[in-house]
């Protein structure tokens, strides 16, 4: 399968385009701020490309969000971006400043193509305000984000939905079906001292950074949260693009909260009987596939093998 990657790397991020790479035909790479600002998430999916060796066209996308100001993730993912991993000299550039034209044109010159978008979803919703048929010329939608249970940046919001909450709201309503891989099933594939060893082991050059990256990571979440083991979420969502049988889905009307006080950023997934909400009528919101759950031993083997293959 053909697939575009939409990303803020950031510490996950940088092992999804190792997964990505691995297990589909990754044809390009789409930056957007988010995790840190888009010099550097253009510049570290500069940087992972090149410790892997993919031959993958970097197009920079929208360094802020539809509406307030960036905001900023350096306190989980590091000031780079990266964590403290030692980062090389490019040898290499973007490809363009311009994602946006990029998603739409490959969209509609690029037969079986997957977008998977793994940060906030400001370049998608550009990308749908310049053509609104964009969903109709993709294979397929996913996103890594949303939660329709607890949330992470706020007690009820999604880091990559809460980012950019007006872009979010124009994805889910204006390019359904979005298969919407959340915090759900995410926090449920998690890795730890055992996955890092495997990775520092294999002593190339892409395997040091994904250990170094998910190091950091859990360094940071025994800070903050107190555990040992972190989710991976940005490669989970790799996965169930390209490894959908291992995923359990179900489609619901899911709409993004972008007026409360409180809930900005909060997909609010409408999970009543569809005959019921039929029959009471709400205002209707587009609907898409929530990703629940997966078989996380399985998806947690194909991340690390991915690591494992450069
Ligand atoms: O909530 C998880 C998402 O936000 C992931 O994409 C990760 O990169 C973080 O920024
Ligand atoms: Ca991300």
């Amino acid at each position: 399968m053909n697939l575009v990657l939409d990303c803020d790397p950031g510490l996950d991020d940088a092992v999804a385009i190792l997964v990505a790479a691995r297990y589909a035909d990754l044809i390009g790479i789409t930056t957007v701020a988010g995790n840190v600002g888009i010099n550097r998430t253009t510049r570290n999916a500069l940087v992972v490309a090149q410790l892997a060796g993919l031959d993958v066209p970097v197009h920079r996308g929208a360094g802020k969000p539809l509406a307030g100001e960036p905001v900023d993730g350096s306190r989980i993912h590091g000031e780079t971006g990266l964590g403290n991993a030692v980062l090389p000299d490019l040898d290499r550039s973007e490809a363009s400043d311009d994602a946006v034209a990029y998603l739409c044109d490959t969209a509609r010159s690029v037969d079986d193509l997957h977008l998977l978008a793994i940060g906030p979803l400001t370049n998608v919703a550009l990308a749908l305000q310049r053509d609104p048929d964009l969903r109709r010329h993709l294979a397929g939608l996913t996103i890594m984000g949303g939660s329709a249970s607890a949330g992470n940046i706020t007690s009820v919001a999604e880091f990559n939905i809460w980012a950019d909450p007006e872009a979010a709201a124009i994805v889910f309503e204006k390019a359904a079906p979005v298969t919407m891989v959340g915090l759900d099933v995410t926090n449920q594939v998690v890795v730890g001292a055992e996955e890092t060893a495997r990775m520092r082991a294999a002593g190339t050059p892409a395997a040091d950074l994904a250990a170094d990256v998910t190091d950091f990571l859990r360094d940071r979440f025994r800070q903050y949260v107190g555990q040992s083991v972190v989710p991976l979420h940005d490669a989970t969502a790799v996965i169930a693009v390209t490894h959908p049988h291992l995923f359990e889905r179900s489609r619901h009307p899911v709409a993004v909260e972008v007026g409360g006080e409180i809930t900005r950023g909060m997909t609010v997934a409408d999970l009543r009987p569809p005959a019921l909400i039929e029959a009471i009528g709400p205002a209707r919101v587009a609907a898409s596939d929530i990703v629940w759950d997966t078989d996380v031993d399985a998806v947690r083997e194909l991340i690390v093998e991915a690591v494992l293959a450069y």
